[in-house]
């Protein structure tokens, strides 16, 4: 491949040649605007809806390889962190940039540990809503309400408020998330224990009934260490665009990520996990597959948990979820759904429909499968994703806020609608 990192381009409207310059793979928008750019016309701009072959940002969090199938957390193989880290500590990483020394995760698990208890006036705002209220509502509004309680958030670039802000949220999201359970069931909501772990805490205040201290198997906090890291961040997906493009307007934090909540609230993307579990409830039976197959084939319906815009081969996430799948089974017994599911993923993976558009088991497909398997319902999945996510798209809100490449985001459209219309009064266009 020759030296000449640019591109020659002709504008065949006028004869003009252009030298647009390739850094990083890419072309500069602004570049491609210099081609017909004249006193009366500004120029090409690039079309491309969902983004699908355009990159917002510069960013140093998550590496993707879709192609292989790789995940890297600041350069460390997921698989690696899945097995040997924890979630605060991949928080860190993620947030920080680096891992944290002894003293650094001693002092950042002290600090999560001690900021999980939420303002009593947000217990009475999630008492307010409706008995069967959606989990993921109820997290959406109390997060943005968080943004009420601390003002001062929003001098986000004061790196002591900012470190703040984020201590808390990483710390309140399974508060909150819990609390939001407890309301669906109708139950107390459960306090924060300080002497439990992250993920031991979160299950304390998820199933604690009356007895003195809730004991989590630790089988199960483990399996919910590898699901918070396998969901803590995932590059420029739906939810992180939304987080940064808010962002990009200098709100605080928690109004930045409550938009990212919104996002991942959709069934195309966190919401999956959700659709996976009553999707395999409505096959109900194995011999109801071919059916159902047919049903996706006939574009009726998606398979849901399958197919993903960036891995093409497989997720290397649902690889190690698959793991955990056992692990989880082994103290709460097979889900009946696994079958369903095995064979459903079997079938798939062997049907030229699915292979030739290069469909396969994304981290939504099995996670479900866990969640039910630990007693959540399917309202709580994409909490469950929400919380770890947090993390991730802090992470990726901080790299936003010290971008002095980024500015509000305002993309540009292609007008389609009427112009210079004369407008008639009501009483005119009434009257005939
Ligand atoms: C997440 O981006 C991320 O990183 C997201 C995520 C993260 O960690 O943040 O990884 C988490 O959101 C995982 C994805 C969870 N969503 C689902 O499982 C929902 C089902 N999957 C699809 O809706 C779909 O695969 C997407 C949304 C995930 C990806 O969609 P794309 O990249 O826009 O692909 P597409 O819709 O253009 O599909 C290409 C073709 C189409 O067929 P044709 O029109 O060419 O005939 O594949 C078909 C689609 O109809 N297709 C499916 C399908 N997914 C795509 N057909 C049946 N079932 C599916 N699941």
């Amino acid at each position: 491949m020759t030296e000449n990192q640019s591109l020659t381009v002709r504008d065949n409207r006028t004869g003009e040649e252009y030298e647009l310059d390739i850094t990083d793979g890419t072309v500069r928008a602004g570049d491609i605007g210099k081609i017909g750019k004249t006193d009366d016309d500004p120029g090409l701009a690039v079309y491309d809806p969902a983004f699908t072959n355009t990159a917002s940002t510069r960013s140093a969090v998550t590496y993707i390889d879709g192609e292989k199938g790789i995940l890297e957390y600041r350069g460390y193989p997921i698989e690696q962190l899945a097995e040997h880290s924890t979630f605060l500590e991949v928080a860190y990483l993620l947030i920080h940039g680096e891992l944290p020394t002894k003293e650094q995760h001693d002092e950042w698990v002290h600090e999560i540990t001690f900021h999980t208890f939420v303002h009593e006036n947000l217990k009475s705002l999630m008492q307010g809503f409706r008995y069967d209220a959606h989990p993921m509502g109820m997290l959406l509004s109390s997060v943005g309400a968080l943004s009420t309680f601390y003002p001062e958030a929003r001098a986000i670039s004061d790196p002591d408020i900012r470190h703040e802000q984020i201590v808390r949220m990483i710390a309140k999201m399974p508060t909150l998330g819990a609390w939001a359970f407890r309301h669906a069931q109708g139950k107390p909501y459960v306090y924060p224990d300080n002497n439990l772990s992250y993920t031991e805490n979160f299950l304390s205040m998820l199933f604690k009934m009356s007895e003195q201290e809730y004991n989590p198997d630790p089988r199960l906090s483990k399996a919910l260490e590898v699901l918070f890291i396998l969901h803590a961040d995932h590059e420029q997906n739906c939810s992180t665009n939304a987080v940064r493009s808010v962002g990009s307007s200098q709100v605080d934090p928690y109004s930045a990520v409550t938009s990212g909540i919104a996002a991942l609230y959709g069934p195309l993307h966190g919401g999956a996990n959700e659709a996976v579990l009553k999707m395999l409830r409505r096959i109900g039976t194995v011999d109801k597959i071919p059916e159902f197959i047919e049903g996706v084939k006939n574009g009726d319906e998606k398979l849901m948990g399958f197919g993903h815009r960036v891995y093409k081969n497989f997720d290397p996430r649902a690889t190690i979820i698959k793991k955990a799948v056992d692990d989880v089974f082994e103290v709460t017994g097979v889900s009946p759904l696994l079958e369903i599911a095995q064979e459903l993923e079997r079938i798939a993976l062997e049907d030229d429909y699915f292979v030739s558009r290069k469909l396969y088991p994304n981290v939504d497909f099995y996670s479900g499968l866990i969640y039910e398997a630990l007693q959540f319902p399917p309202e709580m999945f994409t909490v469950l994703f929400a919380i770890p996510r947090t993390a991730g798209w802090l992470a990726q809100w901080i790299e936003l806020v010290d971008d002095k490449e980024q500015k509000i985001a305002r993309p540009k459209q292609i007008y389609t609608g009427d112009r210079q219309l004369d407008f008639v009064p009501a009483a005119e266009r009434w009257a005939k």
